[in-house]
C-alpha cells in the first residue's frame, strides 16, 4: 500500500519524507487555506520535496476552466496529479487530461457507481472519502470494498485512493481490502509505529542494559 500525506504543510511533509514512508501528497483548496501559502508557490515546494504524485486540486466547475486551471497547474512540476471533483465536468476534464498523458486524482467521490465513472474517464486515483460516509452515520470502508471489487471485476487500472482517513483503523481496514493507496493526515501517519507493548518492551530493556553496564562501541 502507497502513503500520501494529506497536508500541504511543507515542515511535516519534510520530516515525513526524511522518514523515507512517503509515496506523494495530496492538497486541496481547505488544505491550502490551513497552509496559509501561495497554491502555486507552496505546491513547486512540495514537489521538490517528494518525487511521487503530488495532488492539486482546480477550484472552478465548468469544464471550460477546470481545463485552464489543469494546465496553470500542471506547469508547476512533472509530478503534479490533477485533481478534479467527481461532477460530469470533471469526468470529462478528467478524460481529457488523462489522454494528454497527466496524472488525474478525482476527488469527493462517495458512491461505487461515482467510482465506475471515474474509471471509465481514465482516472489515475479515485478518492472515496471514508471519514466524511463515518460521519453521516454510515460505513465509509464498505465504500473501499465495494470500489474493490467493481474494479477488480473489470481490470480497471484506477487506482484507489482511500481518503478522508481519520484514524489508524481506517488505514489498517483500508490495507486490509485492497486500497492502492491511503492519503493519511500526518498526525495519524505518525501514530501508526504507536504501541502501548513497544514502548514498555523498550523501557525494559532500556532499563536491563544499563544494569549490565557495558557499551556497544
Ligand atoms: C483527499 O484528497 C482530501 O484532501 C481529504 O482526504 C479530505 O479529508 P477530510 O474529510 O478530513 O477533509
Amino acid at each position: 500500500m502507497k502513503f500520501f500525506v494529506d497536508t500541504a504543510d511543507v515542515k511535516e511533509i519534510r520530516e515525513l519524507n526524511e522518514l523515507g514512508f512517503l509515496d506523494g501528497v495530496t492538497t486541496n483548496p481547505s488544505l491550502i487555506l490551513k497552509a496559509g501559502r501561495d497554491i502555486k508557490e507552496v505546491t513547486k515546494e512540495i514537489c521538490d520535496i517528494v518525487a511521487g504524485p503530488v495532488s492539486a486540486e482546480v477550484v472552478s466547475t465548468d469544464y471550460k476552466d477546470m481545463m485552464r486551471e489543469a494546465d496553470i497547474l500542471s506547469k508547476i512540476a512533472d509530478n503534479i496529479c490533477i485533481k478534479v471533483p467527481l461532477t460530469l465536468d470533471g469526468l470529462r476534464a478528467c478524460k481529457d487530461i488523462t489522454a494528454s498523458g497527466r496524472m488525474v486524482n478525482v476527488t469527493l467521490c462517495f458512491g461505487a457507481n461515482q467510482a465506475l465513472l471515474a474509471a471509465k474517464a481514465g482516472a489515475t486515483f479515485i478518492s472515496p472519502f471514508v471519514g466524511r460516509i463515518d460521519d453521516i452515520g454510515e460505513d465509509g470502508m464498505q465504500l473501499i470494498a465495494e470500489i474493490r471489487q467493481i474494479y477488480d471485476n473489470y481490470d480497471f487500472g484506477t487506482e484507489i485512493l482511500a481518503a478522508s482517513i481519520r484514524t489508524v483503523n481506517h488505514v489498517k481496514q483500508a490495507a486490509l481490502i485492497g486500497a492502492d493507496v491511503a492519503t493519511v493526515p500526518p498526525a495519524i501517519l505518525k501514530a501508526l509505529v504507536k504501541h502501548p507493548l513497544t514502548d514498555k518492551g523498550l523501557e525494559l530493556f532500556t532499563a536491563d542494559w544499563a544494569k549490565t553496564g557495558q557499551k556497544i562501541a
